[in-house]
């Protein structure tokens, strides 16, 4: 039977009738249930791969560099001569992020200094066209595709270069050409490519939503890419929400938090900031816990290789994932925060515990409310004993130093949905004593 508040059209097209016939109107795709059916491999997916890959790698000085450092947009283009990567560099970032336990990437399409990486016909400034003399998207979906992973793109709408990028503003019929210019673009990566998996829009200034004509450029999208998802940075709410550098979850609704591994998205040469391996795999915790999604960023050099100390960081975060990956993928929201040294992700009645600061033989678990069913050690399978009472869950006979690496993860199946009660703990638990 149709579900109570589902269109008929989105019905029969969820039950595969009639492809033709079905066909969702652009409207529908604004519906809670076809959200949920194009989102649903990338809230399993939970952790992807961001690069950030354009002009500014040449500079090695971070992305923003042609603003910063106030360039000429004739002395910026000069850049456009020696971009000239290794072919097919994007094998290295799929195969890199699929070690590293990611399911999806999202590469640069254009970012703010307006160089765009696609073959486009309505600028010169492109990969294509100049000294690469290669589509780079091309080779990026064809790399992201042979690992079997996700590929999104990527577009920023701000654009330094294009001559009506700041006119928009002032000036209707710079803005007419420059939507134009803009839509056009989206036309391309969502044409031309293949099946699109992600639109990561950025930055809208310097015009709003209607400037932008942002609902029709998601109409279009839908069009021509109907299992596609867009993210909030044209001015809409899309189907999900883009904390940046930090870790705020939405409440209602879908979100990713994007994070750098050093202090900036474009390759900087000098910026030695790098999180820790184990700084990674907690982001990646507190997001799976909060029902978040974990977009980390790499910033190849202008030739395509990676970083070194990115594929460092990425390689141990991978052989963690390796072993305790089961607990971040299809994890669902989870109440139980944990304590000062762990965290919790969950499936269903299972609770993992991350224990990211090793307490040493015993571990206790504070505020726990349901009845502990059975414990073990996520990366080996190992039983653990435990002994539980009204306030706490103590996993015993645990070795002197941490087990497994950069955190060790327990799984405890639960008598019903993991709950933790700190407060019950301060309020109840017997003062008698001294
Ligand atoms: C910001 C920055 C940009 C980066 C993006 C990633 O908007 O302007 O450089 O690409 O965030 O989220």
């Amino acid at each position: 039977m149709q579900p109570k508040g589902m269109s008929r059209r989105t019905y029969l097209n969820m039950m595969g009738a009639g492809a033709a016939a079905t066909r969702l109107s652009a409207a529908d795709y604004t519906s809670e249930q076809d959200r949920e059916r194009r989102m649903k491999w990338w809230h399993e997916a939970k952790f992807g791969m961001f690069i950030h890959w354009g002009l500014y790698s040449v500079l090695g000085r971070h992305e923003w560099a042609m603003e910063y450092e106030g360039i000429p947009v004739a002395e910026y283009e000069q850049l456009a001569k020696k971009f000239v990567p290794t072919p097919n560099a994007a094998r290295a970032w799929a195969k890199l992020a699929k070690a590293a336990g990611m399911k999806y990437m999202v590469m640069t399409s254009k970012h703010h200094e307006g160089f765009c990486l696609f073959n486009s016909k309505l600028t010169p400034y492109c990969a294509p066209k100049q000294a690469a003399g290669r589509d780079l998207v091309k080779e990026y979906f064809a790399a992201a595709r042979g690992e079997g992973l996700r590929a999104g793109l990527y577009y920023s709408l701000m654009d330094w270069h294009h001559p009506d990028g700041a006119l928009c503003a002032k000036d209707e019929a710079a803005r007419r050409r420059f939507v134009d210019y803009i839509h056009g673009h989206v036309r391309e990566i969502c044409s031309n490519y293949g099946k699109l998996d992600v639109l990561w829009y950025d930055v809208n200034w310097p015009l709003k939503a209607e400037g932008w004509e942002s609902e029709r450029m998601n109409k279009m999208v839908f069009e021509l890419q109907p299992d596609t998802i867009v993210n909030n940075r044209n001015g809409l709410p899309g189907d999900f929400s883009t904390p940046e550098q930090h870790i705020v979850a939405s409440k209602d609704r879908a979100w990713e938090a994007c994070m750098t591994m050093n202090d900036s998205w474009g390759y900087h040469a000098s910026d030695d900031a790098w999180k820790t391996p184990k700084t990674v795999v907690r982001n990646l915790i507190t997001c799976a816990r909060q029902g978040g999604n974990y977009l980390l960023n790499i910033g190849p050099k202008a030739d395509g290789s990676i970083p070194a100390e990115s594929v460092r960081i990425l390689t141990a975060v991978g052989k963690w994932m390796d072993r305790n990956g089961a607990t971040i993928y299809e994890s669902e929201r989870c109440q139980v925060s944990g304590g000062q040294f762990w965290s919790a992700t969950r499936k269903g009645n299972t609770l993992y515990a991350h224990i990211y600061f090793w307490p040493g033989t015993v571990a206790s678990l504070g505020g726990l409310r349901n009845k502990v069913l059975s414990a073990k050690y996520v990366a080996t399978g190992q039983p653990v004993k435990f002994v539980q009472d009204d306030f706490r869950v103590r996993l015993l006979n645990l070795p002197a130093m941490p087990p497994d690496s950069p955190v060790t993860t327990f799984a405890l199946t639960l008598d019903g949905e993991p709950r933790q009660d700190m407060k019950y703990v301060r309020v109840e638990r017997k003062r008698e004593g001294v």
